[in-house]
């Protein structure tokens, strides 16, 4: 099984190293040239499974004996143990090869003229390894982000990428050059498991479980259970009134609010009404309300707001207000007492048999809970 993959790579190698010059010598010096040794390597280039055998010929193409060869490793390196040069020098050989054989190698050759080299390069391939970041195992909430990270080393560059034991989703996974990565912004318990890193390259195949555990997964989905902070609530116009609703429940259920129609019709209070707090969640739904009501401050008008009436008849003043019940009225006169003739009920203020002294500007003030509004009205008393 070596034997055949190593043959089958120094073929290759000498179908493409074909037709490629020959390397000139190389340190030559100040020596004229045609004496001083010329090499040449062959393969040029070797590619070999980590644990196989490889050899480099070095070939004398010309120059005066007598030559001596040896065999150096780039840097000046020294050999290892598993490279071996023949009696004679013109053959290394690397059995066994590992990762630290990688490298150039160099033939040098010396003769009374000078002296010249020629280099060749070793590649192993290996099959991958992989690492994954965090090692795992995981363990993290629901809701927490999973970040997984998988790192792949080999030759050639492996391909790397994540699986689910027993399938599954893996989250937004994504593989860059010997990269590979899986994100989950929100654990879920589904997303709990067996995560398997997986790299292969023409040499092999390596993979790596991280295990991942997402607690509160042993949760079974229990319905919502909905409930407002606040209780029945009284705000008043223009301020604003905040409503809390929370909701117990697995999974985590969704809130929203909505308003029954308001009990009366065309109230002015459009705001005052039944509000719905509605928490679902995929084991069923829950409704919590809560009555807001809108309180207004009162708004007075008085109707006409200019009376004429002759001596002797009976003066008719109407206050209206809106607002939050109860409203209250209070009439007085601006700049004078009231007539001792004078009679209020329910807003109304009216004066019998009207006298001349009776005329002037009347004044309502309506008052409730809230606040108060006050209004005008202009009486004229004509002579008969
Ligand atoms: C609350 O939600 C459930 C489920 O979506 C729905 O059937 C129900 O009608 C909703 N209640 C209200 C008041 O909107």
């Amino acid at each position: 099984m070596d034997i055949y993959s190593t043959a089958l790579v120094l073929c290759a190698l000498f179908l493409t190293g074909s037709g490629d010059p020959l390397i000139p010598p190389q340190g030559a010096g100040t020596q004229t040239g045609e004496q001083t040794p010329v090499l040449s390597i062959e393969p040029r280039n070797a590619v070999v499974r980590q644990g196989d055998s490889v050899s480099f010929r070095c070939l004398i193409q010309s120059g005066a004996q007598p030559i001596q060869l040896e065999w150096k490793k780039i840097n000046n390196q020294l050999l290892a143990d598993n490279v071996k040069m023949g009696p004679d020098g013109s053959v290394l050989t690397i059995s066994n090869s590992r990762l630290g054989n990688q490298g150039t190698y160099r033939c040098v050759g010396t003769n009374a003229h000078g002296r010249s080299t020629s280099s060749a390069s070793l590649t192993i391939q290996y099959a991958p390894k992989v690492q994954a970041t965090p090692k795992g195992p995981v363990r993290l909430r629901v809701g927490e982000a999973i970040n997984l990270e998988c790192h792949a080393t080999g030759r050639p560059r492996p391909s790397v990428s994540w699986q689910r034991q027993g399938g599954g989703k893996t989250g937004t996974s994504s593989s860059t050059e010997a990269k590979a990565m899986v994100q989950v912004a929100a654990a879920s318990p589904s997303d709990g498991g067996v995560y398997v890193c997986k790299a292969e390259n023409s040499e092999g195949v390596a993979e790596l479980k991280v295990e991942v555990t997402v607690e509160g997964g042993a949760q079974t989905p229990t319905p919502p259970r909905a409930s407002i902070l606040q209780g029945d609530t009284v705000a008043v116009e223009g301020d604003s009134a905040t409503l809390t609703c929370q909701a117990t429940g697995y999974p985590a259920p969704v809130i929203g609010w909505s308003k029954l129609r308001a009990p009366c019709p065309g109230s002015t209070r459009q705001d005052s009404g039944q509000y719905i707090c509605n928490a679902t969640n995929t084991a069923g739904f829950s409704e919590a309300t809560v009555q807001i009501e809108v309180e207004t401050p009162p708004y007075a008008t008085c109707i006409p707001e200019q009376v004429r009436v002759q001596v002797g008849d009976v003066i008719r003043l109407q206050c209206l207000a809106h607002g939050t019940p109860p409203v209250r009225f209070h009439w007085t006169r601006v700049r004078g007492s009231m007539p001792p003739r004078a009679q209020i009920t329910d807003g109304a203020l009216v004066i019998s048999q009207a006298r001349s002294a009776d005329a002037g500007t009347y004044k309502c003030v309506a008052s409730n809970k809230w606040g108060s509004s006050e209004a005008q009205v202009k009486v004229t008393i004509r002579s008969a």
